[in-house]
């Protein structure tokens, strides 16, 4: 855990952000996977870790914007949960921790909450995203499961979306401890990657190391050689010669930071030539892109940015043909690059994005597009010091999506339908690095992983 002046900090820039009422921090509990006791790996809820900091089940958290006060609710341990799960810290102590005075039973959240609501108080809630979580909060509230959205707060999104985008210090380390572990997942993932092998046993190499390392890891491993499928989280493949693997995954700290990284390679630790070209094209969009980060720049202009390097690399392959901008102005390229350059990251791999994309990536001035592929673009808005991003262009050939477009004569005057049928069986391939927006520009974070195709085939083969 940060330091209890880390917590209590930011949750007096909470009180500074937001007039009067209650905020109610409801954290995450244990949730059943095929009976109430065998439970999946517990995970907070990320804006409870980043106000209240504490890792475990049972607690609530109100900020009270009126008397100032800052109130942890849940019970010590009882003998039982001590004998099945050991002795932990008591609710004093936790309290301690982050810098809370208050300390009240689990139960007196709800009553708390009800004599709030009774005196006619603006009680406000994030958007809750677990069932489980929307009955409790409908419990508490007295009101219809329908109904508990009723108090989702508009200012309360927003102040936390201020907060949390801006990495300090300490969580940039933290996130450098997920993307450090993330380079030894892919380098072993390069390794492994020869005919024969199957991606269960690279999913699960990998899944391990993040484990070894302290934390789980930040989301499902996506590995496969169809790479195509953009999250494809079918591990079943025999590796075979001629086909290339994408590896997209990250650590996630012990204090719940993600990395996020994506890797490509050709089974067999050789790229053919026709590999080489398309992988190269989406190494310049990478690095174009990285290179470009900087304050005040909007990651949409990165994603234009990108869009054209690739649809300048197809173009030189024949496979696109017309003029680029024109191609990336009527969103032709998306037929091989049909998702967003990036998103934010931090306590979550795609950082905040229960509380509304569009609050994350999006503001007064710059709005969400409807066109396909640009439309998934996830963060759109300027780049600030402190935003911690990723960077992950691809090329895809999607059998079924050519199809369509093909029959539809979508984009013919820029599409060379005949030449992208050569390329149908390819797969596909993405690169993915987090950066740091820094004062001046950016930072690559974490120990750099193999990427140009020199280093990784001397990775795979060394
Ligand atoms: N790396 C997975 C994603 O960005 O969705």
């Amino acid at each position: 855990m940060f330091s209890q002046e880390v917590y209590w900090q930011r949750r007096k820039q909470l009180h500074k952000l937001i007039k009067g009422g209650l905020l109610l921090f409801p954290g995450n509990e244990e949730s059943a996977m095929n009976y109430r006791a065998n439970t999946y790996h517990f995970r907070q809820d990320s804006t409870f870790l980043y106000f209240f900091g504490l890792n475990q089940p049972g607690l609530a958290a109100i900020c009270d914007l009126d008397s100032g006060e800052d109130i942890l609710y849940g019970d010590d341990l009882t003998i039982e949960d001590i004998v099945w799960e050991g002795e932990k810290p008591g609710m004093r102590e936790k309290a301690n921790s982050i810098g809370v005075e208050i300390i009240r039973g689990a139960s007196a959240f709800g009553n708390d909450v009800k004599a709030a609501i009774k005196s006619g108080r603006a009680v406000q809630i994030l958007p809750p995203y677990r069932g489980d979580g929307v009955i409790r909060l409908a419990e508490v509230f007295g009101s219809a499961v329908e109904k508990v959205n009723s108090f989702v707060s508009e200012d309360f999104i927003k102040a936390v979306v201020t907060l949390r985008s801006v990495k300090d210090q300490y969580e940039v380390k933290e996130i450098e401890k997920a993307v450090d572990v993330s380079y030894i997942m892919h380098t072993t993932a390069m390794k492994m990657g020869f005919p024969g092998n199957y991606e269960r046993e690279l999913a699960g190499a990998i899944e391990g190391i993040a484990l070894s390392h302290g934390g789980p890891v930040s989301f499902p491993v996506i590995l496969s050689m169809d790479g195509q499928i953009l999250h494809n989280h079918n591990h079943d493949n025999e590796l075979v010669e001629g086909r290339m693997v994408i590896t997209d995954a990250g650590a996630e700290s012990s204090m719940g930071y993600a990395g996020d990284i994506t890797r490509t390679f050709p089974v067999g630790g050789k790229f053919s030539t026709r590999q080489k070209d398309i992988y190269q094209i989406v190494l310049d969009a990478n690095m174009n892109a990285i290179k470009n980060c900087a304050p005040g720049v909007r990651n949409l202009d990165l994603h234009l940015g990108a869009s054209k390097v690739i649809a300048g690399g197809l173009k030189d392959l024949g496979l696109l043909k017309g003029n680029v901008d024109e191609i990336v102005a009527a969103g032709a390229h998306a037929l091989f690059f049909p998702h967003g350059l990036g998103h934010m990251m931090g306590l979550d791999v795609h950082d905040m994005e229960g509380l509304g994309e569009n609050y994350v990536g999006y503001n007064d001035t710059i709005k969400r597009s409807d066109q396909f592929g640009l439309a998934y673009l996830r963060l759109g808005r300027e780049l600030e010091p402190g935003f911690v991003i990723t960077i992950e262009p691809g090329i895809y050939f999607i059998p079924t999506l050519i199809d369509i477009w093909k029959k539809e004569n979508k984009h013919a005057a820029f599409i060379n339908y005949s030449k992208v049928e050569e390329y149908i069986d390819f797969g596909g391939v993405r690169i993915e690095d987090d950066i740091l927006i820094t004062d001046s520009g950016y930072k690559v974070l974490g120990t750099p992983i193999p990427k140009t195709v020199d280093e990784v085939e001397k990775t795979m083969n060394g």
